[in-house]
């Protein structure tokens, strides 16, 4: 496959990132050569360069949370994010995700520089093309599970019910999740991992590029947490959905084959397609 053939294309290029990585100070001279765009590099689905994230707290005290962050995941990834509590996580998310923006360095999403957008443009790239699936499964109450995952595309169409073909959409989703028989019970009437699954239906209604998953097993049991992991698997070896995972739970990285770990806002280890777990 083409996606394929793009990955390993740019593999080469990591493993000598990988190499070098083991060399302390020769990274950074590697990373800067990326970031400067000295060294050319395959055009990844995610990429950031140098990303910094800062918060001005009310008072005018400056909380930096991302200090440089270079990473890149390609189409057909299934990438674990992993770091402490605390260590930027989300926020980081959040930028990839267009929930939010950097205060500094790059941002590329499929080649094009999404950096400055508006919130108006992120808003469209959002609905269009990333899948959001969160820790506490964010589903509206008093809504049905088949009610909740027509929410996107109805939101898209300027809040119009939806259409006959849409209904069938969803409902094939929650079926392929295992909910067959759970698409009129309410959030409230359903388990955990239940939820998750309406969520994870709902995050896939428009067939976007990537799912983006912030700590989605973080309030489930570890019976529970396996299935939803063996999930996004499935969604991405039968599906081609690229994936990334947040986690602080060794056990997510097991799934992925690969993981970038954080620490204190920045990029410790495994950043680029072909490096080093
Ligand atoms: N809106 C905000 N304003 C100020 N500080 C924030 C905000 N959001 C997050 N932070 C701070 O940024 C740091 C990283 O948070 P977060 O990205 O949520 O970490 P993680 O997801 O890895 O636990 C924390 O110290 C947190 O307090
Ligand atoms: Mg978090």
């Amino acid at each position: 496959m083409w996606v394929f053939g793009l990955v390993g294309c740019y593999i080469p290029l990591h493993s000598v990132s990988s190499a070098f990585s083991a060399r302390g100070k020769t990274r950074g001279v590697f990373q800067k050569a990326v970031e400067w765009g000295i060294i050319p590099t395959a055009m990844p689905l995610l990429e950031t360069r140098n990303l910094s994230k800062t918060y001005r707290l009310p008072g005018g005290i400056d909380v930096p949370v991302l200090k440089g962050v270079t990473l890149s995941v390609e189409k057909g990834e299934l990438v674990a994010l992993m770091g402490a509590s605390g260590s930027g996580k989300s926020t980081l998310m959040n930028i990839l995700g267009f929930l939010d923006t950097p205060t500094g360095g790059s941002y590329f999403f499929d080649g094009a520089d999404v950096s400055d957008l508006g919130p108006d443009e992120r808003a469209d790239i959002r609905g269009r093309r990333i899948g959001w699936v969160f820790q506490n499964f964010n589903l509206l109450a008093r809504t049905s599970a088949l009610q909740n995952v027509l929410l996107p595309l109805e939101y898209r169409r300027g809040g119009r019910a939806g259409r006959a073909a849409e209904r069938e959409k969803a409902r094939e989703l929650l079926a392929m999740l295992g909910l067959d028989g759970r698409m009129d019970h309410t959030p409230a009437q359903l388990s955990g991992g239940q939820q998750q699954r309406v969520a994870i239906a709902r995050s896939l209604v428009n067939d976007p590029d990537i799912l983006l998953a912030d700590e989605p097993t973080g309030n489930l049991d570890s019976v529970t947490t396996v299935e939803i992991l063996e999930l996004f698997r499935r969604l991405n070896e039968e599906r081609g959905i690229t994936v990334v995972v947040v986690t602080h739970d060794a056990e997510v990285c097991d799934y992925a084959k690969r993981t970038i770990h954080v620490k204190d806002g920045r990029v410790e280890a495994g950043g680029f397609g072909g490096a080093a777990r």
